[in-house]
């Protein structure tokens, strides 16, 4: 089976599938990240070439069951797993954690793109906390009269920064505690994040929400049609009913 990855979900659902009796994992990754924490399964690197390359792949390697466990802002390759699964029959469940919603404490700014969050940070100079990615800065480069304190997993490329940014690498889970220090430390005024959902890096919402820290939340781009479960625990019990037809010999 083959397992979309690049988060924290599909290197659950790798690490518990290690050792199955009837299933052989695969992990996939894009290959972004240039040293990705991985599973004991075996896994490969790099992009299919679209929905053709992606359903060549399932049927040329005998893919009995497809996890889309990738980010829920990573939507190309959600579009083209529900299309290759389509075009081969093979069985596909996508795991979407829920996302964050704000409460009564929390001052959000919710934005549909991350040229609208460049935009919602205003005209005057801030202190800004950006932890969006690192492939997702150029908008920021517009609005250089902000000061930027970049978080990502590994450091972006040089080119893309806006010119008053410096950058910390970092990969979660994150504390509340920390977090709180960091933004104070760093006299940081708002704080710009994608709503990723998920429990690994929600202290930094908890953290601006003490401190009365305004929040540009970024909106999830749409969803790919097709089931979801929104956890590892619940791809495993999908994976189940189609490994179960199996176990009868069906
Ligand atoms: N976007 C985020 O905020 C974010 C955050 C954390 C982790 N990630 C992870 O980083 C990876 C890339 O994200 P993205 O937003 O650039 O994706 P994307 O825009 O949806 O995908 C762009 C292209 O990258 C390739 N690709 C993406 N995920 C892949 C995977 N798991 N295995 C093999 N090829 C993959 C596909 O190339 P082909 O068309 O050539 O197959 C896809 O068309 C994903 O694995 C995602 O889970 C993304």
């Amino acid at each position: 089976m083959l397992i979309l990855g690049g988060t924290t979900e599909a290197s659950a659902i790798a690490a518990a599938l290690a050792d199955h009796p009837r299933v052989r994992p695969v992990l996939s990754l894009a290959g972004r990240t240039r040293a990705p924490v991985l599973p004991a399964v075996p896994a490969r690197r790099g992009g299919f070439g679209g929905v053709d390359g992606l359903a060549g792949f399932l049927q040329a390697h005998d893919v009995a069951a497809l996890i889309d466990a990738t980010h829920p802002f990573a939507a190309r390759i959600s579009q083209n797993a529900q299309a290759a699964a389509r075009i081969t029959g093979v069985p596909v469940i996508a795991v979407s954690r829920p996302p964050w919603i704000a409460g009564p404490s929390d001052r959000w700014t919710e934005v549909p793109d991350m040229p609208a969050a460049a935009q919602a940070l205003g005209a005057a100079p801030r202190r800004v906390f950006l932890t969006v990615g690192q492939q997702e800065l150029a908008p920021f480069r517009l609005a250089p009269w902000h000061h930027y304190l970049i978080r990502s997993v590994e450091p972006p490329d040089s080119a893309l920064l806006p010119s008053a940014a410096r950058c910390i690498a970092a990969r979660g889970p994150f504390r509340e505690d920390a977090e709180r220090s960091l933004l104070e430390q760093e006299t940081i005024e708002v704080v710009v994040s994608k709503n990723s959902g998920g429990a690994a890096t929600a202290p930094k919402l908890a953290a601006a929400r003490t401190l009365g820290i305004p929040v540009v939340m970024v909106a999830r781009p749409a969803a790919a049609p097709g089931d979801t479960v929104p956890d590892a625990a619940g791809a495993l019990a999908w994976l189940d009913h189609v490994v179960a037809p199996w176990e009868r010999g069906v």
